[in-house]
């Protein structure tokens, strides 16, 4: 799909998705969400597909935020239904089945950040800078940010976030969790594809299943977690890659994984 304000490419096993509005820092206005979800949608059928990187085009930024003059005219009644809809799209790629990585290229501002934290890895320029800004257009967080910070950072950072309204610059990012690694601006990309090329290699199946244990994690007790844990194993030990990928380190020879 190649469309205005949205571009994919697939590549290798790995589908490129650059939001594209580098005029407006890639604010995510409502073609963009609409184009966000259709291209994931899309994603999630293509059998092709093994690994997913999302960032944003130009030098400046990943995704300043909400769109802030879509959002100024936002009721009581409406507001609800503007986080709604981020939330169902953002939490399609959380719950894709399909690595998701966020390559931050610059400003990774409310909605941005968000988007971010709903990707399973935030690999980040040295450029980048992170914030939940809303507080200072007197809202809050409305993509799911209240909920994945506290989860990435801990309550009391994510609270000191949430309340200022300050932004964190890749290191200090990197230092509470909220980023996995920090590249140099000009190769962020490239290092990004090829860590993604080299989860497109492993065995679908397993991580898909890797990506919904971990899953539970956040979202139940440890004990239910357990025992979803030893099911989702159980499933794996029924797979033709789970053969293969035993057999092939018996035979000192690299897997080959088909997905069955
Ligand atoms: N929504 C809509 N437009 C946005 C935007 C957003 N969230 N963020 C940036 N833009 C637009 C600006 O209006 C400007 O457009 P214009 O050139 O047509 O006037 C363009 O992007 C460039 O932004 P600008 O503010 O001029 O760049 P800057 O370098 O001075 O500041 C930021 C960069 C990121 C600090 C600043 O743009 C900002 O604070 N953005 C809003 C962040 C925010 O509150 N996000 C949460 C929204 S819920």
């Amino acid at each position: 799909m190649n469309n205005d304000v949205l571009r994919s490419e697939i590549s290798l096993g790995v589908a490129l998705v650059t939001l594209h509005r580098p005029d407006k820092l890639n604010a995510l206005n409502g073609d963009l969400l609409e184009a966000l979800e259709f291209t994931f949608l899309s994603i999630q059928r293509d059998e092709t597909v093994r690994a997913v990187v999302v960032t944003g085009s130009g030098p400046r930024a990943f995704a300043a935020g909400a769109d802030i003059a879509d959002l100024h005219s936002q009721n009581a009644h409406s507001g609800r239904i503007f986080a709604e809809r981020g939330q169902r799209v953002f939490s399609l790629i959380e719950r894709l089945g399909i690595p998701v990585i966020a390559a931050v290229n610059g400003f990774a501002l409310g909605g941005g950040c968000e988007l971010a934290m709903a990707c399973h890895m935030r690999f980040a320029a040295d450029t980048a800078r992170f914030g939940q800004p809303e507080i200072n257009l007197g809202i809050i967080p409305g993509y799911g940010g209240t909920q994945r910070l506290p989860r990435l950072v801990g309550m009391a950072k994510a609270i000191e976030v949430i309340l200022s309204g300050e932004m964190l610059d890749a290191v200090e990012a990197h230092r509470l969790g909220l980023v996995n690694r920090i590249y140099p601006h000009a190769e962020l990309l490239d290092r990004t594809l090829e860590f993604a090329r080299s989860l497109a290699a492993k065995a679908p199946l397993a991580l898909r299943a890797c990506l919904e244990a971990t899953q539970i994690a956040a979202d139940t007790s440890e004990l239910e977690g357990l025992h979803a844990e030893a099911s989702i194993f159980g499933k794996t030990c029924g797979t033709n890659d789970f053969k293969e990928g035993t057999q092939a380190f018996l035979e000192k020879r690299p897997a080959t994984f088909a997905g069955r």
